[in-house]
């Protein structure tokens, strides 16, 4: 079900035409919708419901706290990276009971309020990360779960970037080290190690990397049990790809049916940390055609949003669809799509056929749910958008623009300080 879609020539989200959107709180502007939300959340969950187990949202994906409070609503648990998630999970009424933290620098600091608040278990990347972990653990006299990062050295075919299950990357313990990994923290005070943990990559449209996966992670969970580890979770990661382009990805429910025969046997309540699945397809990014550039050799279309405001095409590569939001001609003309911004990089489609278009007209860049607003940066002094969340038939502001003010806040307390210093010393 598409809740993106045209009514009487006019994009909408749930049927609001985003032109009304654009004329109420303006461009660039992100337009979220809750219904996509829900379906892919409920999508997944239902094809899970075989076997026991946990989604854990992947907060970096987006983490307005309007999102993180709906998927909370639905029962969702989170995956964190930091103490800053953390705070917005429990801002937005997330369960602490349901949150998994990963990444490899977590600080001694993170460690001791992820404890505090209670939360379901860490993701151990390192041997002195556990060290550090059952320090903190051991001062403030809690046990902790601990799961172990595996890296299962399997190669999802995606961008070299978001690739993470490769022996080469940062992430992770290697396989072949697991059982002395696990030995080593079962020794370690207060650490209590209960799941093996997994992220391959993200954007991933196939399934074998999953069940190589599987095949590597199965007979070392048993290993570990008959060596005595009580091990009661995997969790799979996230990375299920989504359609950009013309991407075939599997459904929630051809997933399930490829990999739930494989952990079953497994005896484990299984967890997943699903980012771009859940809220990638629910985002667009709303932007306005300031002028169109026709130099001879090429045509730029120059829109109001910037690479500051989305990233994913100059840092990725990556291809967003762009759709007029109203459709007036039939005729289609070849552009450059670019953005305000003084770098060549600065670019959301590059000799792209889209619908003729003029100064004035109105833009939707599709699938900016995932990575969008989260990877935006206040680069060439430009507020960011706002966040707009529909629901219920209705737009709110889930997080406003910017202002200048904002942008200079963080820096006005120094800035007396820096201009009296100068005064002192002679300027
Ligand atoms: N779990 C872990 C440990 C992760 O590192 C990630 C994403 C996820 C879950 C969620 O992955 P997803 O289901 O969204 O694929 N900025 C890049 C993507 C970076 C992914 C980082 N890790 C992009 O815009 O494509």
């Amino acid at each position: 079900m598409d809740f993106f879609s045209y009514d009487q020539g006019a994009y909408c989200c749930e049927g609001i035409p985003l032109d009304r959107i654009a004329a109420e709180f303006g461009t660039p502007a992100y337009v979220y919708s809750e219904k996509t939300v829900t379906d892919h959340y409920q999508k997944l969950d239902r094809a899970l419901a075989p076997v026991p187990h946990l989604i854990c949202y992947s907060v970096k994906t987006n983490s307005n706290l309007a999102i993180l409070a709906h998927m909370a609503r639905l029962g969702s648990g989170f995956d964190i990276v930091s103490g800053g998630e953390l705070y917005r999970v429990l801002k937005a009424g997330g369960d602490a009971s349901k949150v998994v933290f990963a990444g490899v620098g977590k600080t001694t600091d993170e460690m001791r309020r992820s404890i505090e608040s209670g939360i379901f278990m860490f993701n151990i990347e390192s041997l002195p990360e556990a060290e550090a972990l059952s320090g903190v653990a051991r001062d403030m006299n809690r046990d902790v779960r601990v799961a172990v990062r595996i890296n299962p050295d399997v190669s999802p075919d995606t961008h070299h970037y978001i690739t993470t299950g490769k022996k080469e990357t940062k992430f992770g313990l290697p396989i072949d080290r697991a059982m002395d990994v696990f030995r080593a923290i079962g020794r370690m005070d207060r650490l209590i190690p209960t799941a093996v943990h997994c992220h391959i990559g993200s954007q991933i449209t196939e399934i074998d990397p999953y069940k190589e996966t599987l095949e590597k992670i199965g007979p070392l969970i048993q290993q570990l049990r008959d060596e005595g580890f009580d091990i009661r979770y995997f969790n799979l990661g996230g990375g299920l790809g989504i359609i950009y382009k013309e991407e075939s990805p599997q459904t929630a429910a051809r997933f399930a049916e490829s990999i739930l025969p494989m952990v079953k046997p497994m005896n484990v309540e299984l967890l997943m940390e699903p980012g771009r699945f859940v809220v990638g397809n629910a985002g667009v990014l709303l932007t306005r055609v300031l002028y169109i550039k026709d130099t001879g050799s090429k045509c730029f279309a120059i829109v109001d949003a910037g690479m500051n405001d989305l990233v994913r095409p100059t840092l990725y590569g990556a291809y967003h669809e762009i759709l007029p939001v109203r459709q007036k001609s039939a005729k289609k003309k070849t552009y450059d799509v670019v953005g305000p911004v003084c770098e060549t990089g600065d670019f959301f489609a590059k000799d792209r056929s889209i619908d003729e278009m003029h100064a004035g007209d109105l833009l939707a860049i599709k699938s900016a749910g995932a990575y969008g607003f989260v990877m935006a940066s206040n680069y060439n002094t430009r507020p960011r958008p706002p966040e707009i969340w529909v629901s219920g038939g209705r737009p709110r502001i889930a997080r406003r623009r910017e202002t200048y003010e904002d942008l200079v806040s963080a820096e006005c307390d120094g800035i007396e300080s820096v201009l009296s210093d100068r005064t002192t010393f002679g300027g």
